[in-house]
């Protein structure tokens, strides 16, 4: 059974789309998974580091993105193309690894999440995207929701395609105020869909290992026992995973993402979502 998670946060610039793509990587170069990232943020983080600029330029101009799952495809008004046909296929850069596809992202995901357009009838507004997935899950084994950083729409979207959801988060004092209104945020969405969707795990990102507020705000988080765990990995702010947001080929994953502990780090954290995911959804 395919498993689906999204990587959500309510704030901007806390290490989503990097964990997302890292994440992919792992999934697809040391896993043999078949992995499908979804960018569902019209800043298209995710496609950049995945195909780069110029492809991501092409597919919004031919209005190839994910976009296409919030239109009506009896609507000639706008274009509209099925997942299967507008997903880049074997993406990401890194030499060997080819088992990754991206549903790409258009900055047109901005109107989507404005609410302008009117769903299909008999699909209610947050299912859009869970049913134009639909006939290509059984192609992978795991699919990544990069989220964009609100709670609007186009983010409820993803949750209802998701089994779960991961939550990066900087372990600063205004980058985790808002994790418990997150968790109240999809346990209410949860409730009202009656779609369950489990939290997995927060991961702590762009970790500052010498500063105190980073390490007394982690020690703090994982005192809360919030209903979610906070995983042991943390991942740590580099020059090297700064790098890692250009587009280019790599020899290998190590050269992606730096030497040597990040390998390790991000191998330990696919288990422990695979763990997690199966514990929510046991494989068929
Ligand atoms: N571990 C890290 N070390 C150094 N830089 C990092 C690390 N993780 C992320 N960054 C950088 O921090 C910035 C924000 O990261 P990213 O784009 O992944 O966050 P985001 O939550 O997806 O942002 P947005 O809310 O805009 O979608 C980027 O410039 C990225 O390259
Ligand atoms: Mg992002």
């Amino acid at each position: 059974m395919t498993q689906v998670f999204s990587v959500i946060a309510l704030k901007g610039g806390v290490g989503k789309t990097t964990t997302s793509v890292a994440l992919a990587h792992m999934f697809a170069a040391e896993f043999n998974k078949r992995v499908l990232v979804v960018d569902l943020d019209p800043q298209a983080s995710a496609s950049d580091m995945l195909i780069g600029t110029a492809r991501v330029a092409e597919i919004s101009f031919a209005g190839r993105s994910v976009a296409c799952a919030f239109h009506d495809p009896s609507d000639a008004r706008s274009r509209w193309y099925p997942c299967a046909d507008i997903t880049e296929r074997s993406v990401g850069g890194i030499h060997g690894v080819t088992t990754i596809d991206l549903l790409p992202a258009s900055a047109s995901l901005y109107q989507e999440q404005s609410g302008l357009n009117a769903p299909p009838p008999g699909i209610p507004r947050h299912g859009l995207l869970s049913a134009y997935l639909r006939p290509v899950l059984a192609q992978y084994d795991i699919v990544i929701i990069d989220c964009p950083p609100n709670f609007n729409t186009v983010t409820q979207n993803a949750l209802f395609a998701s089994n779960g959801y991961l939550i990066p988060i900087i372990p600063d004092i205004l980058s985790t105020r808002g994790v418990p209104t997150l968790l109240q945020m999809v346990r209410d969405f949860s409730q009202r869909t009656g779609h369950l969707v489990v939290p997995i795990g927060m991961v702590a990102v762009k970790m500052q290992m010498n500063s105190r507020v980073h390490t007394e705000t982690l020690r703090q988080l994982r005192g809360l026992h919030m209903m979610i765990p906070v995983f042991p990995q943390v991942i740590p702010q580099t020059n090297h995973i700064a790098a890692a947001a250009a587009f280019g080929h790599a020899a290998s994953l190590a050269h992606k993402w730096g030497h040597p502990a990040i390998p390790g780090l991000l191998r330990t954290l696919c288990q422990m979502i695979s763990l997690r995911l199966d514990q929510i959804s046991p494989r068929a």
